[in-house]
């Protein structure tokens, strides 16, 4: 084998939010990733609480790469680069990685790069694919806890076409649950309870369909706040079903409009049962969803930007900082 091809082993470091995930890749194979998640810890507080996340990031991190390390039986030395998230997220939570990333590399005497979290989840679905695969146009949805965008990729930009103007699909479902009495993260409960109740739309809610492409859930929100029901698990089901309408309304619209073929889902709701289950029925399009382990946060999709697009990741110095509004348009 070409010696110097086995040599690119890369460890990537993601703490955006509260999962410090660390992932070791070889040669655009995921050979280890330790994903530490935060949830019990935030549980009792309703929600994320940021200090208090970066405090259990610097706690953990080390002893997760040492783990995934082991896992593959690789060792400090036979790191090739590191890459870390840069954006966008929580600033004092990015800042634990990108300062362990670092001064990793700088005692290593290696590469640090840094990536966007948001392109990382739009090459999700290729993690552990060949490059080949990639469509060089396409529809991309990044549907998150912080983020609802639709963007059209062209090579290796995103032209952003749409974004939520209030609360991202994450966001809302996570506070949907929560307003029932659900532990958070809302999204998977909500999934488990609307695929129970055949995700019907029970008591009609209420569509919300903007012009053109931009998003809009706070609407939907104050429906389920405002609604007499009897049936929790109906009403849940009933959100669901509209909340997910919204996403297939503007993929058939861009479909349309931008006369393209492809489809790229990436980020926690793109795990979503009852997407999925739509998506499927589009035949029209070529859609490429990540695996569930690849659709919530995780740092795999940071090191796959190593591999699969060197052109949005670059080099850090020692004098840069994190940057915690980072968009998606390269
Ligand atoms: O991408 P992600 O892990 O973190 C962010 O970058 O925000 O997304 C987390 C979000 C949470 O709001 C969570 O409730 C939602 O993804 N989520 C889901 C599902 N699994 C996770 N939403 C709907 N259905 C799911 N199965
Ligand atoms: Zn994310």
């Amino acid at each position: 084998m070409d010696q110097k091809i086995d040599k690119k082993v890369v460890m990537a470091i993601e703490t955006s939010c509260d999962d410090t995930s660390i992932a070791i890749l070889r040669n655009d194979i995921v050979i280890s990733q330790i994903t530490h998640s935060q949830i019990e810890n935030h549980n009792k507080f309703g929600g994320i609480i940021p200090e208090l996340a970066a405090r259990l990031h610097s706690k953990n991190i080390f002893n997760l790469i040492i783990e995934a390390l082991k896992d593959c039986s690789l060792n400090l030395k036979d790191l090739d680069s590191i890459i870390v998230t840069e954006g966008p997220g929580l600033i004092n939570t990015l800042q634990v990685g990108f300062l362990v990333a670092k001064s990793l590399a700088y005692a290593l005497n290696i590469k640090c790069f840094k990536a966007n979290h948001l392109i990382g989840h739009a090459y999700s679905p290729f993690i552990n694919e060949s490059i080949n695969k990639i469509p060089n146009k396409a529809i991309t949805l990044i549907i998150s806890g912080g983020h609802t965008i639709i963007a059209i990729k062209k090579n290796h930009n995103f032209e952003i076409i749409g974004s939520t103007r209030d609360d991202a699909i994450g966001e809302v479902y996570d506070k949907v649950a929560r307003m029932l009495g659900f532990e958070y993260p809302g999204g998977p409960i909500i999934d488990k309870i609307a695929f129970e109740n055949n995700n019907r739309n029970f008591f009609n809610a209420p569509i919300t369909n903007l012009e053109g492409f931009d998003f809009s859930y706070s609407g939907l929100k104050s429906w389920v706040l405002n609604h007499k029901y009897e049936n929790k698990e109906e009403l849940l089901s009933s959100f669901q079903n509209v909340a997910i309408e919204q996403l297939i309304i503007k993929i058939k619209k861009a479909i349309i409009k931008y006369n393209l073929k492809y489809l790229i889902i990436g980020g926690g709701v793109s795990a979503n049962r009852y997407l999925r289950q739509n998506i499927k029925k589009m035949n029209q399009i070529y859609s490429y969803i990540p695996k569930k382990i690849y659709a919530v946060d995780n740092a795999a999709m940071i090191g796959n930007l190593f591999f699969k697009s060197k052109k949005n990741i670059k080099e850090v110095k020692l004098t840069d900082d994190v940057k915690p509004n980072l968009l998606m348009e390269t």
